[in-house]
């Protein structure tokens, strides 16, 4: 459970906060003075910091700064007064992750909570990976049961001791990044970083700057210099997630690194050196590309000194119960609840059925299906909402009859094996609901027909789903104000 310091000299503000943070199912502590607080957050006590911008011995921003100049990166979010936006502005320069002006909504806390945790856990991981501490493919051990995963295995083995680049290859969802993880985990390197790069996320321009840092002015907005993602990685690994989508500038650029261990920063002449280990993986056919002349030959002999192909989930079917069952046990830690068990014919169709998004999408099915579970088994009705075809007729999920109701369907007016479309559906007229509503719970939970406890509840599960959407209006129910 995520723990939250909550930091405000006014009474009332802080227990309110407080209590909105229990009730959403956050560990939330409140203190009246930073200066007693900032001990407990230096102890790392906290995954989380919301504090009040104006106080009397220390305030947010002395806060902020005081525990930045320690070194501790655990996110704050500002809570502000009119009149005080600007310097929460300014504190966000300093490194705040956000601020909230008062008076604010209890949605509206938790959403940026939500928003500031997530970003913390991505910060938590990479730092893990930085000093080398908590290894992640360690503590996130591989599920290799059938002969073909184990092969993998054997050659992530094989590859760790040296420096030779990889190639990791596979459909979407079968595990590149966790294999390139488990490569730099058993290689010399694991103290040192490993940094990852997804090249299809960027511009060309952007992503050039990422990979390779630019220096000062080297384009508008590029108001200081900065090290790109090879130079932070010195020493250790760099991942390039789906290195099939550079383009042919940086294709260029790319296999002159890994030719000379060389490359400039953008508008820097300065040639630098680094000693980094590339990993690659792509789920595009790049042997193909080569022969259309969409990918440099060269590029791709040179990135695939090591090649390591990790087959389809389909195409390894006794690895299925095991991941499932390994998924649901993370799941079942990670909440701190009783493990669930799926029926023998929720198995069966979990085995008969193709994976097309891999072990992913056992992955998110496995979490759909605690999330809703109300007891102690999935079973295979449930099982077959979610899945995306293929899966034989089952009963419609709960979610989906809800849907019918608040639609005005009838029962054969829906196919049962579109319960993930019922479901968003659903979730997207609540949110039409509450916005038409002003954020207010109790006459959303009138418009829609519904209690108002079934309402809480399907807000409640969106929230633990990431999937709540902001929401305006003023007069919320359970609003937190000043
Ligand atoms: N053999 C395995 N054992 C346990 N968990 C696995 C295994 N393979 C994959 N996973 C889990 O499945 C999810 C997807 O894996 P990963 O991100 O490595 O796949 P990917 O091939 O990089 O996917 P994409 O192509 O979508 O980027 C991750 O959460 C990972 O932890
Ligand atoms: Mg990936």
């Amino acid at each position: 459970m995520a723990r939250i310091c909550v930091i405000d000299d006014n009474e009332l503000m802080r227990d309110s906060v407080c209590e909105t943070l229990l009730a959403a199912d956050y560990d939330a502590a409140g203190y009246e003075d930073a200066t007693v607080a900032l001990d407990d957050i230096l102890g790392g006590g906290f995954d989380l910091v919301v504090t009040d911008l104006k106080m009397p011995r220390l305030d947010g921003v002395g806060l902020l700064s005081r525990l930045r100049e320690s070194g501790c990166e655990t996110a704050v979010i500002l809570m502000t007064a009119f009149g005080t936006v600007q310097t929460a502005v300014e504190a966000m320069k300093l490194g705040a992750f956000d601020y909230l002006q008062k008076p604010f909504q209890g949605d509206e806390l938790e959403i940026v909570v939500e928003r500031a945790l997530k970003h913390a856990h991505l910060l938590r991981a990479n730092q893990a990976f930085r000093t080398g501490q908590a290894d992640q493919a360690r503590s996130r051990p591989m599920v290799a049961v059938g002969e073909s995963m184990q092969a993998v295995l054997r050659q992530v083995e094989r590859v760790a001791p040296n420096s030779a680049t990889v190639l990791v290859t596979g459909e979407s969802g079968t595990g590149k990044e966790m294999v390139a993880r488990a490569i730099h985990a058993a290689s010399p390197r694991a103290a040192a970083p490993m940094l990852a790069v997804n090249c299809a996320a960027l511009s060309p321009a952007l992503l050039e700057s990422e990979l390779f840092g630019h220096e000062r002015g080297a384009f508008t907005g590029a108001d200081r210099s900065r090290q790109g993602r090879f130079e932070l990685a010195d020493g250790g690994t760099l991942l390039l997630d789906e290195v099939g989508e550079l383009d042919d500038r940086l294709q260029a650029k790319l296999l002159r690194v890994l030719q000379e261990r060389e490359f400039e920063r953008v508008g820097s002449s300065i040639a630098r050196r680094v000693d980094v280990r590339v990993i690659a993986t792509t789920n595009r056919p790049l042997g193909r590309w080569v022969q259309e002349g969409k990918f440099r030959e060269d590029l791709f002999y040179r990135l695939s000194v090591l090649p390591i192909h990790i087959p389809p989930l389909r195409e390894r079917r006794e690895d299925v119960q095991p991941l499932a069952e390994h998924l649901l046990a993370r799941i079942a830690r990670r909440e701190g609840r009783a493990r669930l068990t799926l029926t023998p014919e929720a198995r069966d169709l979990l085995l008969g059925y193709d994976w097309p998004g891999n072990v992913r999408e056992l992955e998110n099915l496995m979490e759909r299906c605690s999330a809703l579970a109300d007891d102690d088994t999935i079973d295979a009705a449930r099982v077959a909402g979610w899945l995306r075809r293929n899966a034989p007729a089952a009963e419609p999920t709960q979610s989906v009859s809800h849907a019918q109701a608040l639609l005005g369907l009838g029962r054969n007016d829906f196919d049962a094996y579109d319960g993930a479309l019922m479901a968003e559906m659903e979730r997207r007229l609540i949110f039409a609901a509450l916005k038409e509503n002003g954020g207010h719970r109790a006459r959303t939970a009138e418009a829609l027909g519904i209690g108002l406890r079934t309402l809480g509840l399907k807000l409640k599960r969106y929230r633990e789903q990431g999937l709540l959407e902001p929401v305006g209006g003023r007069d919320l129910v359970g609003a937190v104000s000043q």
